[in-house]
């Protein structure tokens, strides 16, 4: 067996009204001026912004104000955000949002520390060497950044969406309000029901041997985040729903789900993803559930046993192990659908060419550099033939 990680040095607060002690961390971290770092619109009109520059006017905190990241952040208004720190002395990013504004703002800590084109890190031309300080107001429970050690970055120029994963860049503080999710369009919500499962779902199809109390983890949390997605859609103001599936984005996404593994899971279906959501701006979660059973159908063909095992643990399935593993896929789909998440490309509005099948398949193979996925590897072709079974 390998060794596996666990590192989660977040100071956790949870629970309504967190976002209240957003000074007094920030006072324990000495922090010289901070970046209040938001998204488009939600923070300000819900008055979180407000409440939150309130309360670091009222403990003389010094800070400056930049909005306007887009879901799938471009690396263009980090660089922006960049130059604006460098200039104003700021030591430390405060991001009030979801995964989008958290990644944005690790791309602009590794800038503040390293110095140079924050790109240079999700390019692979540079390994960042520290971050500076990030602290979390999560306003959206998906992606779990809040307690990561990845980011990812579009660089609309280049048409790429590239990760960087460190142990520098997680937060040092992340305040939890399931309460300021109440607000969320039934489209995120659905997003990030799925994308929290996927995070463990990936973990799930590692490459060797794990243990029982982490599958067992991992089938309760894929049950449960279904289950409170629902819920959260059917009663918005639901805190028991928002309050379980904003601490599984964390608990999916912090390594706990992948303790005891042989490797850190497959992650083929995020890599192939990331290519959809550069090149077409889809949502993550949508892309998710559109890639997920494209992925599952073309994998399990050789290897169905490890499909049955996870339907097994999520939903209970018995039986024989190749049509457990088609149920396993099946049931999935369904959930996904009764989510009222798109289930093909075409679904999500998007007929991609053959020439763009084609650079999908080139871009997410680093240019026929790399292969992906660690439960079974996929080449450059098999990204192809995946893409086209999503169409
Ligand atoms: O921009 P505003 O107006 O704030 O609206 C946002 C945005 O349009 C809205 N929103 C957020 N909180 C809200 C709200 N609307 C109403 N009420 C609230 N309380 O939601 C929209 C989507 O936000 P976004 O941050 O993009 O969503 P998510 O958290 O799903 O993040 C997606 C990004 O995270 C990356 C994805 O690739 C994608 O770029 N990921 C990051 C990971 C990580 N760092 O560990 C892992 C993931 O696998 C993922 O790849
Ligand atoms: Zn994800």
């Amino acid at each position: 067996m390998s060794i596996s990680e666990y590192y989660t040095p977040t100071h956790v607060l949870f629970g309504q009204d967190a976002e209240t002690k957003v000074a007094e961390e920030l006072e324990a971290l000495k922090v010289k001026k901070v970046l209040v770092h938001f998204g488009g619109k939600s923070a300000v009109r819900s008055g979180l912004i407000k409440k939150i520059t309130d309360l670091l006017d009222a403990k003389g905190i010094k800070y400056e104000l930049l909005g306007g990241v887009k879901p799938n952040p471009r690396i263009e208004l980090a660089r922006e955000a960049l130059e604006l720190c460098r200039r104003k002395n700021i030591d430390f990013v405060l991001a009030v949002g979801g995964g989008s504004v958290i990644d944005s703002a690790k791309a602009i800590c590794y800038g503040i520390y390293n110095g140079g084109d924050p790109w240079d890190f999700y390019s692979g031309a540079r390994v960042p060497k520290g971050s500076a300080g990030l602290g979390v107001v999560l306003t959206l429970a998906a992606a779990g950044s809040e307690m990561s050690d990845s980011s990812v970055l579009t660089n609309e120029e280049l048409g790429l969406k590239r990760g960087c994963n460190t142990n520098y860049c997680r937060a040092k503080f992340a305040l939890m309000n399931p309460e300021l999710t109440y607000t969320l369009p039934p489209y995120q919500i659905s997003c990030g029901t799925v994308d929290i499962a996927m995070h463990t779902i990936e973990r799930f199809f590692h490459a060797g041997k794990g243990i029982g109390i982490t599958d067992a983890l991992a089938g309760s949390l894929i049950r449960t985040v279904f289950e409170k997605g629902a819920s959260c859609l059917e009663n918005p103001l639901d805190y028991e729903a928002h309050a379980s599936l904003m601490w599984a984005s964390s608990l999916s996404h912090n390594g706990l789900m992948a303790l005891g593994n042989d490797t850190k899971g497959d992650w083929a279906c995020h890599q192939l993803e990331h290519e959809l959501s550069g090149m077409f701006d889809i949502a993550h979660g949508a892309g998710l559930a559109i890639v997920f059973p494209a992925w599952a159908r073309f994998v399990s063909k050789e290897k169905p046993a490890r499909f049955a095992e996870l339907g097994k643990a999520v939903f209970g399935i018995d039986g024989e192990t190749e049509s457990a593993c088609d149920k396993t896929i099946g049931k999935f789909q369904e959930l996904f659908r009764s989510l009222d998440m798109p289930l093909s490309l075409k679904e999500a509005g998007i007929e991609p060419s053959e020439e763009q099948i084609k650079e999908l398949a080139k871009k997410c193979s680093f240019f026929s550099t790399r292969k992906i996925g660690n439960f079974r590897v996929l080449d450059e072709k098999d990204m192809e033939t995946i893409y086209r079974m999503m169409l």
